[in-house]
């Protein structure tokens, strides 16, 4: 598939250059595309360049990429005139979940675009079908959607809304393969998608079990790990049951099912949270409490487990059973 693609020949717009937009300029250098990086607040300008080098530095270090960052780094031009969008094929929004900051954004991306350019945003949970009435041409308007970091995560979804055109949208998830992806084509939009669908309802799970004694926070967090977070990097859910019994799952779920959380507002644990100003490791305060020193290390901590689960997986890639059978025949 990968080989259909000349990605340096193919340039590819981000716009909005925080924590996300950051890392997927990374991985579209990495993955030989020239990149145009748009800072739609001038305060970007002060961190992008870093974060982006930054980035592209760790990978060589890691062994990512065997070609020096200096050379993937010229390939990026960075700076606050959307007019230097106007030769790409794809642009990918990475501004804030608002959607009057986003309807703004994809008036300035169509004004200088070329009608095939394909306009995506990495929303993580407004509806494609709802987004794309923003755009002048709605048929090659798409959801891509990312995880954190874009430039380690072998996460990629590709979602259609009601609107966009399936062959755009079939030839955005060949051309994703070229980003070190293992990506998933969503061909019908619906709110959150796949992977937010199910995280979400694990998370109102973990709320209904704290906020009712059934367990603490610590308590929820090493069972996640300890069970999901063991096999899922390998099968996903459904060839975990194929693997450990499909049976014992229907008889489990007909008496488990009734009795799972189905609530559908906002949990007081979080809400209080909030409320009081809490956002996590970023300013120490969430479900945990943390130092700065404690803040600073969980964050490198995460950076290094990303390169090496990602060493893993890419050691035990979705194909693995049918490459063992072909190099056996
Ligand atoms: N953080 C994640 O793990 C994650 C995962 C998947 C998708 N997303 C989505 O990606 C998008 C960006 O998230 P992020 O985590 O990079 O956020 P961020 O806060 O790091 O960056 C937001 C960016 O929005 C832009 N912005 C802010 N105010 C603006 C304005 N008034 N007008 C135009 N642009 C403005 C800026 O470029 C800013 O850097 C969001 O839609 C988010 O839901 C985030």
């Amino acid at each position: 598939m990968e080989k259909e693609f000349d990605t340096t020949a193919l340039t590819v717009g981000v716009v909005g250059l925080g924590m996300m937009g950051c890392s997927i300029a990374a991985c579209l250098l990495m993955a030989g595309h020239p990149v145009i990086a748009v800072a739609p607040v001038p305060g970007d300008l002060l961190t992008a360049g870093d974060r982006i080098r930054g980035h592209l530095e760790h990978s060589y270090r890691e062994g990512l990429i065997r070609v020096a960052p200096e050379s993937l780094w010229s390939r990026l031009g960075i700076g606050e005139d959307y007019g230097a969008l106007k030769d790409c094929v794809l642009v990918i929004e990475c501004t804030l979940e608002d959607l009057g900051i986003k309807r703004e954004v994809y008036r300035k991306i169509e004004a200088v675009v070329d009608e095939d350019t394909l306009v995506t945003s990495n929303t993580s949970a407004i509806p494609i079908s709802i987004l794309q009435r923003e755009s002048i041409r709605p048929g090659r308007f798409f959801g891509l959607h990312w995880a954190e970091p874009s430039h380690t995560t072998r996460f990629l979804e590709v979602i259609c809304g009601e609107l966009s055109d399936i062959e755009k949208g079939e030839w955005l998830y060949r051309l994703a393969h070229c980003w070190a992806k293992e990506p998933t084509l969503v061909r019908k939009d619906i709110r959150g998608f796949i992977s937010n669908r199910l995280m979400y309802a694990l998370y109102r799970e973990a709320f209904y079990l704290v906020e009712n004694g059934y367990a603490t926070v610590e308590d929820v967090d090493r069972a996640c790990r300890n069970n999901a977070g063991y096999w899922m990097t390998l099968v996903g859910c459904f060839r975990w049951m194929d693997l450990t019994g499909v049976a014992a799952y229907h008889k489990v779920l007909t008496d488990l099912f009734p009795t799972l959380s189905n609530s559908v507002g906002v949990p007081r644990l979080i809400d209080d949270i909030v409320q009081a100003g809490g956002r996590g490791v970023s300013n120490g305060k969430g479900f945990y409490d943390y130092t700065d020193e404690e803040a600073r290390l969980w964050k490198e901590t995460f950076e290094r487990f990303s390169y090496e689960i990602r060493e893993l997986a890419l050691r035990y890639p979705v194909d693995v059973v049918e490459r063992q059978l072909g190099s056996s025949k």
